[in-house]
């Protein structure tokens, strides 16, 4: 890492570090969590299951999420051990809609506020789990990301650190884009879609749904344990190139450099398509502010763990949640503890004082550090 934290701290002022071409950033977010901030991480409150009818339910519960010496933990644990499983099975209401502000379920969409055990025949979501962003405390345009992450070992857990618009400038998703710096999955190496030696970056983005182009803009890496130490998962974002990183700069994931439109990239025509990112710069949707999306997800039937190879469950069941959770013993003896949480030991962003904006300010040149202070610093 380019900056040094013992000269920072004599200052007290200025954190500049260079990207390789040598730009001069300034830190805009460091949480090395000395304590668990919930004023810059809100937890989502939803069972939506991601709108792929994935198996966790995201909660604001310290037994699935919490900071320990240093380490913002996510850990799966099963809903049968809070509610039992009869009624994880069948007639139990789960209401999670919440009545003070910081309680309210974040997602209604997907039957994300309430479900019913039974309803339709399905068990309730059977995994307990988090989901944290920095929507309402932390958005900026182009920067530099890393977060040191230890990633979970555990079939069918899926951990994503990952980033989405704030403004929904261009339409709803995949028109204002997504990235997704990592996403793995806590299946052994000998998994065939890969397991937790290989994690995959990725940009999203279209025209709508059925005509999302990410495949253009994704890349894996593999052959590394990710799950025996922490790894800088890192992202640089500017106006002509994104692209993403694992522990140094020059060990390149995905290269997107940007010499033509998003549009163009599609290959569509207008007519009969419309063009979402009419009259904007050839970066669009990558022009806009981003927030940080942090969680851990669970199975899921959008094919990010395709039929076969020993799933228990199919993606077209109509039963899929059941099928998962009547084989736990084939998948519950690989969670072993701790070592199927997400583990974060820090974040931090950098950002360019003269193209970034914070929170929608422009970048004052000068940032001030208060060395008294811990947790996360902000340029404006
Ligand atoms: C917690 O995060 C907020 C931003 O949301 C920040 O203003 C505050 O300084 C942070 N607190 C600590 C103790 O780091
Ligand atoms: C938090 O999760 C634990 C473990 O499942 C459970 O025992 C506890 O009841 C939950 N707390 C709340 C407030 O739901
Ligand atoms: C954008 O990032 C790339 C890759 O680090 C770099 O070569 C380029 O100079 C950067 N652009 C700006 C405006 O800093
Ligand atoms: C534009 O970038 C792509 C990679 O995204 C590269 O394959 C292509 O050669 C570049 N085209 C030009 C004209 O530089």
């Amino acid at each position: 890492m380019a900056f040094c934290r013992l000269v920072l701290l004599a200052i007290g002022v200025c954190c500049l570090t260079k990207t390789s071409n040598g730009d001069d950033l300034v830190l805009a977010l460091e949480d090395e969590f000395k304590t668990f901030n919930l004023s810059l991480w809100k937890h989502e409150l939803t069972l939506s299951g991601g709108g792929n009818w994935e198996f966790e339910a995201y909660l604001n519960n310290r037994s699935n999420s919490y900071v320990r010496d240093g380490v913002l933990y996510i850990k799966p644990t099963l809903l049968e051990d809070q509610i039992g499983l009869a009624n994880v099975k069948d007639g139990f209401d789960m209401n999670i809609w919440g009545g003070s502000p910081a309680d309210l379920c974040t997602q209604n969409e997907f039957y994300g506020c309430e479900r019913t055990s039974g309803a339709g025949g399905n068990y309730l979501n059977p995994i307990k789990s988090a989901r944290l962003r920095t929507a309402e405390s932390f958005n900026f345009k182009y920067g530099k990301v890393e977060v040191k992450a230890k990633a979970p070992k555990g079939d069918w857990l899926w951990p994503a650190i990952w980033m989405l618009p704030r403004h929904q400038q261009y339409g709803m998703w995949p028109t204002s884009g997504e990235i997704d710096i990592m996403e793995s999955r806590g299946n052994p190496p000998s998994y065939p879609p890969g397991g937790y030696n290989s994690f995959g970056s990725t940009l999203h983005w279209g025209i709508d749904y059925f005509h999302e182009f990410f495949s253009k803009t994704h890349a894996t890496k593999t052959g590394t344990d990710l799950t025996a130490d922490f790894h800088v998962y890192g992202l640089i974002w500017n106006e002509t190139y994104i692209g993403t990183y694992f522990d140094d700069e020059s060990n390149v994931v995905l290269s997107v450099p940007i010499n033509q439109s998003f549009w163009s990239m599609t290959g569509l025509k207008s007519p009969p398509w419309d063009n979402p990112w009419v009259g904007a710069g050839n970066n669009a949707p990558f022009d806009q502010e981003f927030y940080l999306v942090i969680n851990l997800a669970c199975g899921g039937t959008v094919g990010y763990f395709p039929d076969g190879n020993g799933k228990p469950w199919s993606d077209t069941s109509p039963h899929a949640v059941n099928e998962f959770y009547d084989a736990k013993a084939q998948w519950y003896s690989t969670w072993e503890g701790e070592s199927s949480a997400l583990q974060i030991e820090s974040v931090k962003v950098w950002v360019y004082p003269s193209i970034s904006t914070v929170n929608g300010h422009p970048i004052k040149t000068e940032f001030v550090r208060d060395p008294a202070t811990t947790g996360p610093h902000y340029s404006n």
